[in-house]
């Protein structure tokens, strides 16, 4: 089977390495890809936003089955592109991809559909978002309607800074034309855990769940960035958590969207804070979660290709999803100074022992030689039957990956050891 993958990042690699060993797997092309999946993949300079190159590099070289990865092209349509010229795809359709590309529409299905999450309202009049802060209760939440880049969420711990984040997402547009309209929402506390499931509309399959490390710094300080590191599966994910996600929002949230006409097929990402009410929905991506799924996917057991396959035939109750019993760490080394200046350029060098997962996500060959090309570089994943052994071999093996400016967090697991 010939396979398109859409993406360039860390995600993508994983994903790829996974169906690389696929056995149904034939050639594979990866739109763009980076430097690092050159031995498993052909890389084309086609971007994941580029949906007229998407379809003519599908049509031109008898693509079977398609993988969108990345948000910004499910969004857009390509898996409805894709599927118009007879793609079989993995991937929601636009339709759906708005459980992400829209708060607003999320938290007004949720809100429909008695699915539990942050109480709220909509706004898309400055000044009314501004009287109704003056009554709103503080710390509060700001967020963008549409897509930003996975920034556009402030949170406000005094009045004037709700107030500002609203000037700057309405007035000023820092997030572009997805500040139009905003959504004003209940601040939660709790721990976070994310969950990607595989659903074909009608069943869904909960993968091990983890825990993102989102801030730059160590003790979850600093910016936010896209996400530092992450471990499987999370503690604070009980079996009685589990079960209570399960039939409170995982089933519910299938069959909302199905009856609003939206099924959605592929990877739905819950991102969940369990507050002292229980889980809550923060945020539905339409997508695996990146670096999530370096530590997810390395646990799977079953083929991936012949899971995604089902998905998008809708017969995934027919598949046994197995998962390792193993945990798993991922850390990311980065250029020192992302999220925001960074320089890179730098060569990647990894010393002959190194016996981990390297996934690339941001480099570039240049005469068989990987330089640095992004702000988050690669991630270093481990798995082990203990979380702790995970860590300390993921890290034993970050050290033996070089380049010049690399910066990682040293704390990724420790939260999640300290709950153990
Ligand atoms: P998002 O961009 O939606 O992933 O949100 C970024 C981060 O903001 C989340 O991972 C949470 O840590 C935090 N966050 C979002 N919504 C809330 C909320 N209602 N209460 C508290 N924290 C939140
Ligand atoms: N790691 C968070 C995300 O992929 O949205």
């Amino acid at each position: 089977m010939n396979i398109l993958l859409v993406g360039s990042g860390g995600r993508e690699h994983a994903i790829l390495k996974k169906l690389a060993a696929s056995p149904k797997a034939a050639k594979i092309y990866v739109l763009p890809g980076n430097g690092g999946m050159d031995d498993l993949a052909e890389c084309v300079p086609v971007g994941a936003k580029d949906i007229d190159g998407i379809v003519a590099f599908a049509k031109e070289h008898a693509i079977d089955f398609a993988v969108v990865a990345p948000d910004d092209p499910l969004v857009l349509g390509a898996v409805d592109a894709l599927e118009k010229i007879g793609v079989r795809c993995f991937g929601p359709r636009a339709n759906a991809a708005i459980i992400e590309g829209s708060k607003v529409f999320s938290k007004n299905l949720m809100k429909k559909y008695g699915i539990p999450t942050a109480e709220y309202a909509v706004f898309s009049d400055m000044d009314e978002a501004l009287a109704y802060l003056d009554t709103a209760k503080i710390p509060t939440v700001v967020k963008a309607d549409g897509l930003a880049l996975g920034k556009g969420v402030i949170l406000a711990f005094t009045r004037d800074e709700a107030k500002a984040a609203v000037r700057s997402m309405m007035a000023d547009r820092i997030f572009g034309a997805s500040g139009s309209r905003i959504v004003i929402e209940e601040f939660l506390e709790g721990p976070e855990v994310s969950v990607l499931s595989f659903t074909d509309g009608k069943t869904i399959v909960p993968m091990v769940s983890s825990m993102d490390h989102k801030r730059a710094k160590d003790g979850d300080e600093g910016l936010n960035t896209g996400g530092m590191g992450t471990i499987a599966p999370n503690p604070y994910y009980t079996d009685e958590v589990a079960a209570r996600c399960m039939r409170e929002i995982f089933l519910p949230t299938v069959e909302a969207m199905r009856s609003e006409g939206r099924p959605f097929k592929g990877c739905l990402y819950f991102g969940l804070m369990i507050t002292k009410d229980g889980p809550k929905v923060i945020e539905y991506n339409c997508r695996f979660g990146d670096p999530e799924t370096q530590v997810v996917l390395p646990l799977l057991r079953t083929d991936l290709l012949e899971i995604m396959e089902a998905v998008a035939d809708e017969r995934l109750a027919d598949v046994d999803v197995r998962f390792s019993e193993d945990c798993a760490c991922c850390v990311v080394l980065a250029s020192d100074g992302y999220p925001q200046k960074y320089a890179t350029g730098f060569p990647i060098t990894v010393d002959a022992d190194f016996a981990a997962e390297l996934f690339i996500a941001g480099a570039k060959r240049a005469d068989e030689q990987l330089l640095t090309a992004g702000g988050r570089v690669l991630g270093v994943t481990a798995t082990a039957p203990t979380l702790r052994e995970a860590v300390d071999k993921a890290y034993e093996n970050a050290a033996k990956v070089h380049f010049e400016n690399a910066y990682c967090r040293r704390d990724v697991g420790k939260r999640a050891l300290a709950v153990l």
